[in-house]
């Protein structure tokens, strides 16, 4: 009665890997328990992670080099891989919701978020990319995009084409403070996708900002973003009060893959209680004001909840 916080599993989204071909499910190294899925075993994985009342699920492509080139071209050839598997998806499991994710990266030579022309990340020439990657995700049946790119006025800009193509009631989860973090090393295993020049400075934020992120939610709010996420959580706690203090749309937060890397290891090595430490970070950040959490625990979470 007198606990002030609650969190269940209803409060978490799966992020999960996907890669192409059949009967695949290989270990992500420094994210062990998380695979790189092909679509036939991910069926099953997602079954049971519904039996387990996980319904929200962030898929990601671990795209092969080849199909990667300057422009990101792959991530709207209609039938991709990824977006075949999210069509799969949704065809057998109508029930669930499906979030994307937005950005070049997983698809660019250069491992960027954005356009590199020279050395340099081009914003107003990523937009069209990104606009026709959201499409072609809506068209495949995602609910809810998510871009995770930083460019400036992206929000709006695919607002604009989902609505255009009536997709209006698909939403948007605007990565909206995304820091520049040491966090999303596993991430990019994962995904092969770490710059291969650069950082990503020069669009994720500096993690000595705070008020900035408040300008960068504000723009992103009046673009039409349905949900504000801070990125990434444990040491951005003070960013997720802030937006959830200042704005009425959802707060969500991703507790990346480095935070979630850490207890893993810490755990394995007996450091720590994998079971503790995992549910005082995620209450954690629900505490802070996240409606929403993105973690690689939620199917850990939600197995402990059932014991
Ligand atoms: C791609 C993207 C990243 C993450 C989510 N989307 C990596 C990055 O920006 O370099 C990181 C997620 C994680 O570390 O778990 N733009």
């Amino acid at each position: 009665m007198v606990e002030e916080t609650k969190l269940g599993v209803e409060n978490l989204i799966y992020p999960i890997f996907l890669v192409n071909g059949v009967n695949i499910k290989t270990e992500v190294s420094s994210l062990p328990g998380n695979y790189r899925w092909s679509i036939d075993l991910l069926v099953k994985e997602v079954e049971e992670c519904i039996k387990l009342g996980i319904y929200t699920f962030d898929i990601f492509p671990a795209v092969e080099e080849n199909l990667k080139d300057k422009h990101a071209s792959y991530s709207y050839v209609e039938d991709n891989f990824y977006l075949n598997a999210i069509r799969k998806l949704k065809e057998i499991f109508p029930e669930i919701v499906i979030m994307s994710d937005v950005a070049m990266d997983p698809y660019s030579s250069d491992g960027h978020d954005g356009l590199v022309i020279d050395g340099e990340i081009l914003n107003d020439e990523t937009l069209p990319i990104l606009g026709k990657m959201s499409l072609a995700q809506a068209q495949a049946g995602v609910d809810i995009i998510g871009p995770s790119d930083m460019m400036d006025g992206r929000v709006g800009f695919i607002r604009g084409i989902l609505d255009k193509e009536g997709f209006t009631d698909t939403s948007i989860m605007s990565y909206s403070a995304k820091y520049a973090s040491a966090f999303y090393g596993p991430f990019r295993d994962a995904l092969n996708s770490a710059p291969k020049s650069g950082d990503k400075k020069t669009y994720q934020m500096n993690p000595a900002n705070k008020k900035e992120a408040l300008i960068e939610a504000l723009l992103d709010s009046k673009e039409g973003a349905d949900f504000l996420m801070v990125k990434p959580a444990l040491c951005y706690l003070d960013v997720i009060h802030l937006l959830k203090d200042n704005f009425n749309t959802p707060i969500t937060a991703y507790n990346v893959s480095g935070e979630c890397a850490m207890v893993y290891a810490a755990a394995e090595k007996g450091w720590l209680n994998y079971e503790m430490a995992m549910s005082e970070m995620l209450l954690s950040i629900r505490r802070a004001g996240a409606d929403g959490i993105l973690t690689y625990f939620a199917k850990d979470f939600a197995k402990m909840m059932k014991k």
